[in-house]
This record gives structure tokens, sequence and C-alpha cells, in this order.
């Protein structure tokens, strides 16, 4: 599908945006998890938390959903029924790194499969981990989808990272709640907190201590209901649509989460005048109201420590960093190439093509600006987050723009163009 979008003067009013992908995700796998029945409120119905929705159905979970109203029957630690054949979870890499924890615990096999993006996506990362638990996984050389998950009994391990990444954290976060004792993973820099944050909610034993987290094997899920925030990543495009244009916009029920917040932390930093009003906490995760107004920015600085925390948000900050007068510098960002595209390659493929001054380095972007961007033909790469960002580049471009591979935004926004036509004139 094709998206055509031209420019915009301003963006003006109040959204709401859909659920948080990452905890949609997790609502409904820790939901799955406990004794009982889970109420989840404002669930992301996109396609990648779908896709974690029908492979729990496939493990024997019963599910049921009106919209965004979920209600998870949970099974219990134990409960879960082998999949009468392969798991396909589609593009979500969520899914196919996460699932994996729950399946080496039990006492039959799964195939997980994924899309051609996700078949080329690294998944060593937990299937080392897993293995040194005592799972079997076989994977495609070169440790790629699909995966066959061989499950069995699991010992506890102190395991440390090479990565910063939450998907790994949660799967061996998982994997030890069927320990008997405690598994600890190590990670270098913070990566987004909400499987702890949850797991503390729904009354799990856990420790942590700074990047250090220690599950304990005997923890036991208590159901309760939860009520999902608005996605900041999703929330990302609108506030940086509104700081270049002349705007006045609200947002209103976003996460807040500070291990999410890092590209509100960056635009801040380079003069971005976003309010946060009327701050909760709901299920043990801070949510808030945004206002933003259209803001002179100055260049942003990206190093390897801030990735973690707006690792989806650095294609839409490199748009951004495209309009701002003076260099803008994104470093230890090499993650990126292994996301649903190589990220790096990708927005600056494209926005050269849109005249941007970019250069792509080995683990980053060097951005000039400012530069007046022309609309031109683009192509997302079906890539979600890569689609909807060259969507706002458009919106500051002079002219016509087309994105191909527009009906990926269904995987994490499906309203997106709505939103957009609510806020944009
Ligand atoms: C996610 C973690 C991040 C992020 C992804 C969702 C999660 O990936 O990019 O969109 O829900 O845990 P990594 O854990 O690989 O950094």
């Amino acid at each position: 599908m094709e998206l055509e979008i031209g420019p915009a003067k301003s963006i003006n009013g109040v959204l709401e945006m859909p659920g948080d992908k990452s905890i949609s995700h997790r609502a409904l796998i820790f939901g799955s998890l406990c004794e009982g029945r889970v109420e989840i409120k404002n669930f992301l119905e996109a396609g990648d938390c779908l896709s974690t929705l029908e492979s729990l159905r496939k493990l024997g979970v019963a599910i049921e959903r009106n919209g965004s109203e979920v209600v998870v029957y949970g099974v219990g630690k134990y409960g879960f029924k082998q999949a009468s054949e392969a798991i396909d979870v589609g593009n979500s890499g969520t899914t196919m790194r996460i699932l994996p924890g729950l399946l080496a615990a039990q006492p039959y096999e799964t195939t997980l499969v994924g899309d051609s993006s996700l078949s080329k996506r690294p998944m060593n990362r937990i299937i080392e981990p897993l293995t040194k638990m005592g799972a079997k996984i076989e994977s495609r050389e070169g440790g790629l989808a699909p995966l066959k998950i061989i499950g069995g009994e699991l010992k506890g391990i102190d395991y440390t990272s090479p990565v910063a990444s939450a998907q790994v954290k949660s799967a061996l976060l998982l994997a030890g709640l069927y320990v008997d004792g405690r598994t600890t993973f190590h990670e270098k820099y913070q990566s987004r907190d909400h499987t702890e944050r949850m797991l503390k909610y729904l009354g799990a034993d856990i420790e942590i201590n700074g990047t250090s987290y220690t599950i304990d094997g005997n923890s036991q899920l208590a159901a309760r209901p939860i009520t999902i925030p608005g996605d900041i990543s999703s929330a990302a495009f609108f506030i940086i649509a509104a700081l270049l244009l002349d705007s006045d916009l609200k947002i209103k029920n976003v996460g807040v989460n500070k291990t999410r917040t890092g590209v509100l932390e960056v635009l801040r930093k380079s003069g971005a005048n976003i309010e946060l009003y009327e701050e909760t906490l709901n299920n043990n995760e801070p949510v808030a109201d945004l206002h933003i107004q259209s803001s002179k920015l100055a260049p942003i600085t990206i190093t390897a420590e801030d990735v973690p925390l707006l690792v989806d948000e650095i294609p839409i900050l490199a748009v951004a960093a495209t309009q701002l007068d003076g260099t803008s510098v994104i470093s230890g960002a090499e993650e990126l190439r292994v996301k649903e595209t190589n990220r790096l390659e990708a927005i600056s493929s494209q926005l050269k093509i849109m005249g941007a001054n970019i250069e792509e380095k080995k683990d980053g972007l060097i951005i000039k600006g400012p530069t007046k961007l022309s609309g031109a033909t683009l192509d997302s790469g079906g890539d979600h987050r890569m689609a909807m960002s060259l969507a706002i580049a458009a919106l500051v471009a002079e002219g016509k723009t087309v994105i191909r591979g527009a009906e990926s935004i269904d995987i994490s926004l499906p309203g997106f163009k709505d939103l957009l036509q609510t806020v944009a004139s």
C-alpha cells in the first residue's frame, strides 16, 4: 500500500494514543501465567500484539477480545498446552524473543516462525542464555528463525548479556520463573523495565540492583487488572511533528516510564517545549498528559548509553535533525542495523532522496541541517517506524511524498493516518 502525503503548516488539538506495544505484549504473556482472570484495558490492537495473542491461544490460553478490551484466563505456570502446529509470529521480534523464555520450560517442543524480515534478525542473544539454563533450541544457521524450542527442566544462571535488550532480559526472567532457585541477568545499560514492573505488580519476587535483576523461581503471579498506558513511541511521531511546525498539541495518557522517555529528554535538552501534567501511576507504570508547543531546537547528540532509552525513536529523531540548525550526532546505535530493517541505512538512504545532508556511520548518523526537504517517492522497506518517520518528513517537505510499504504501519499504529489527519492542517 502507498501512503500519499503533502506538507502541513501546523499540528493542533488533542490526541489520545493507543496502548503501548511493549506493555501490551507483556500483559498477555504475564496475564497467561497468572491463575485466574486478568482484565486488560487499552490493549494495542496492532499486528505485533495480535501475534502474541494468537500465539498464546495456540498454547491453550483462552483469551477474549472486544476491541482494546481483553480478558486473559490465566492458566498458571504449568497450564500451557503443546501447540498443534508451528506458531507464526509474523513480524513480531518481541514475541519471537520473549516467548521462548516460557517455552523453554515446557515438557514439549514448539516451533516459532516469523516473516522474512524477522527471519533475518539475530536470535542467538536468547538462544545462548536459554541454552545455558538447560533448554535445547534449534535454529537456522547463524541463530536465525525458525526456532524449535525443546523444553525441559531449567536451572538458574547468572548471566551478563552482551546487548542491552529488554527482550533478552524478559526471556530470561520468564524462564527464571520455572527454576528451583534464582536467576540473575546483568546488562550494561538500562533497557526498558516493563517486565520488572509488571512482575512486581503481579506479586513476583524480583530484586533490582542498578542494571542487575534477580528473579526467584518460586514466585507465583496473582491475577490483577492491567490498564495499558498510551505508547510513547507512537506519540513521538506527533511530538516531533508538533515541535517542527507551528503547533499546540496535547497528547493524553502517555506512558512516561523513565526507561522510555529518552526521546523527551533529548528533545528537551535541545530546547523543546514539552510539559508533563496529570502524572499518575497505573499498575506500576507512570502515565501523564503531554503538552507540546513548537520550539526552536538546537542540534541533538545521542550516545550509546542513551540508545536503549530511545531505541525505536532514532529514525524520527533523524528526521527532526534534518530541520535543526547545526550538526546532530547519533552514535552507539549499531543495534538499529538489526531492527525490522537496517534502520541506519534505511533512514539515511530515504532522507537523502528528500535532499537531507545525512552521513551513515558504522554505529550511527551525522546529520547537518537545516535542509528544506523535497517530496519524493520513498520506500519504507516494510518497516512500520520507517513508514511513519517518512510521513512526518513529508509534512515538513515541499511537494507531495509517496511512501511505499505503508501497510506496515499496522504493525504498531493502525490509526496513524487518521490521528495525523485530526491534528495536521
Ligand atoms: C522491545 C524492546 C526493544 C524495542 C522493541 C520492543 C520490548 O528491543 O526495540 O521495539 O518490548 O521489549 P530490544 O530489546 O531488542 O532492544
